[in-house]
């Protein structure tokens, strides 16, 4: 798969972009990150890319030309047409679903927004799919644009153990159950019996409940939205956690 994104801060994905998991997911060829200085696409002597609101206001828009030349442009280097999405605090927001639906992709482009967003026009013309991360307002796209990138590019693939993925918070609508490494006891916190009983029956009935618990406890929203066994029903109910 390939990401290219369009950003006024191309510096800022160094780091991230080239560390640990994402680092080895690009040398093995899982999956390709293109960084692209939209300011590269300004034609005037200054290389302005914002401009003033029409109307007035507070704060700057960013401009359609250097926009939409660096869109059409980096669209045209691979034959594969993206799909465009737009970083933004009014999209919808991020969840695992979307995160597996953008993963089957072959090429996805991220605009990356700053100062009060971006002119309108490019958002009617060239974008597919508005994300926002969260419901708060970062000072620019960039980190969206990266949250989404490693939650799609750990999705692909052959970048991470696939028996990773199957039961981690947020693959089938249940928190993670916790987790434990030696030593068996540390300042005086024992790890739960059970793991070490070598009874692996009885381990995964235990993750399970764990899994039921820290849901039910922490977003009982999650709760509500999957279909429970019978086995989990009567385990919340003991512990007055079913509704
Ligand atoms: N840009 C600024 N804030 C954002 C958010 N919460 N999500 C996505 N893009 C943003």
């Amino acid at each position: 798969m390939r990401f290219d994104v369009l950003t006024l801060f191309p510096t800022m994905f160094a780091g991230p972009l080239n560390e640990s998991i994402l680092k080895r997911a690009q040398h093995a060829g899982h999956v390709q990150m293109h960084i692209h200085d939209i300011r590269a696409y300004a034609t005037d002597r200054h290389q302005t890319c914002d401009d003033t609101p029409y109307g007035g206001g507070a704060g700057m828009v960013m401009k359609i030309a250097p926009l939409a030349a660096a869109i059409r442009d980096v669209t045209a280097q691979d034959s594969v047409q993206p799909h465009v999405v737009y970083v933004t605090p009014d999209g919808e927001p991020l969840h695992q679903a979307m995160a597996v639906q953008l993963a089957q992709r072959p090429r996805v482009m991220i605009l990356c927004g700053h100062y009060e967003g971006i002119d309108e026009r490019v958002r009617t013309t060239f974008v597919h799919q508005e994300i926002s991360i969260g419901d708060y307002v970062l000072t620019g796209g960039e980190l969206a644009a990266m949250v989404i990138m490693d939650a799609v590019a750990r999705l692909i693939g052959g970048v991470i153990n696939a028996d990773s993925l199957a039961e981690e918070s947020h693959s089938d609508g249940l928190l993670e159950y916790p987790h434990y490494t030696r030593p068996a006891v540390w300042e005086g916190q024992a790890v739960p019996e059970v793991l070490a009983s070598g009874h692996h029956g009885a381990i995964a009935t235990w993750r399970r409940q764990q899994r039921l618990l820290r849901t039910a406890q922490r977003r009982p929203d999650m709760l509500k939205r999957i279909s429970l066994s019978a086995t989990d029903r009567k385990f919340l109910s003991e512990h007055k956690l079913l509704e």
